[in-house]
């Protein structure tokens, strides 16, 4: 691999994005890098969590400018550019991005397409793509907006200004702002923990909170709900409730 790291240590996978020269600019090569590590995880039982991070000073600024910017819209057409990250999007093992320093356009998105974001106090998030002549281009128009509001994501889209750490974390975008050397700790520690429960009702709970975005209130809450039957189909159900009545640690298998 070229252009990331990637450590196990029992049921946690964390991929460490590393092309410092480019402050871990997103390339399409990084892509195809990142889901053929992830995909072939994603399906093993033995995964339990996720976490993406980049170097201590840069998470990634962005998609690679270099890489895009001779192409012509027909090639972009063509190529479908971008299309692919929506299968990272669709990984169902969850997804923790610990991110330091600048998480801008590209690397904003990839934090968004991540169920938790764990930030450091030095982080920095935006989406500067109008700086470019472009709009946000990985989603970014639309995961923004539905995370933190259509006036806040207008002000950073239109501004291309970026937002600290603190502001990320009052509107939504972060899920915890830690002092810079506690980020990859508290990643992994919140990924120890989710990959210690139930594979089933682990990825129940991320399909039934995503589709709060995705859908209707009294859709989503049907969808919640037969969701939350079919659970009743696992062991690991049996095993939860049955261990609290017996007030034991539960031993989840996954089945
Ligand atoms: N793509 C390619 N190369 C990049 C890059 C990117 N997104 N970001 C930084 N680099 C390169 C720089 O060209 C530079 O290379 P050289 O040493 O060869 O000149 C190197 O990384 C270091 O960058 P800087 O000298 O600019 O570092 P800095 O500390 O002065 O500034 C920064 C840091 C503010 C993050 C600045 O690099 C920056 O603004 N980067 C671009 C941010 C951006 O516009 N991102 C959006 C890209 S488009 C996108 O993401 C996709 C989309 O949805 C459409």
């Amino acid at each position: 691999m070229n252009h990331l790291k990637v450590e196990r240590d029992g049921r946690v996978v964390t991929v460490r994005l590393h092309r410092p020269h480019v402050l871990n600019a997103l390339s399409g090569e990084l892509l195809t890098e990142l889901l053929g590590v992830l995909r072939p995880l994603d399906a093993d039982p033995e995964t339990g969590c996720f976490v993406v991070t980049g170097s201590e000073k840069v998470f990634a600024a962005g998609a690679d400018i270099k890489e895009m910017a001779g192409k012509s819209a027909v090639d972009m057409m063509a190529e479908d550019y971008f299309a692919p990250w929506e299968k990272f999007a669709d990984l169902r093992t969850p997804k923790i991005a610990a991110v330091n320093g600048p998480a801008l356009g590209g690397g904003c998105e990839l934090a968004m397409m991540c169920d938790l974001v764990v930030a450091g106090e030095s982080a920095v998030f935006g989406q500067p793509e109008i700086r470019l002549g472009v709009i946000p281009g990985i989603g970014g128009t639309q995961r923004l907006t539905r995370l933190i509001g259509r006036a806040k994501a207008l002000d950073l889209i239109l501004t291309g200004r970026t937002m600290d750490a603190r502001e990320a974390g009052s509107c939504g975008l972060v899920s915890r702002v830690v002092p810079d050397d506690r980020v990859l700790p508290e990643a992994l520690d919140a990924a120890a923990t989710i990959a210690a429960y139930g594979r089933p009702a682990v990825r129940a709970a991320r399909e039934c909170v995503d589709m709060a975005l995705e859908t209707g209130l009294r859709d989503g809450i049907r969808f919640e709900r037969r969701v939350f039957h079919a659970l009743f189909a696992t062991a690991d159900q049996r095993e939860g409730m049955t261990a609290f009545l017996e007030k034991r640690p539960p031993r989840f298998d996954g089945s």
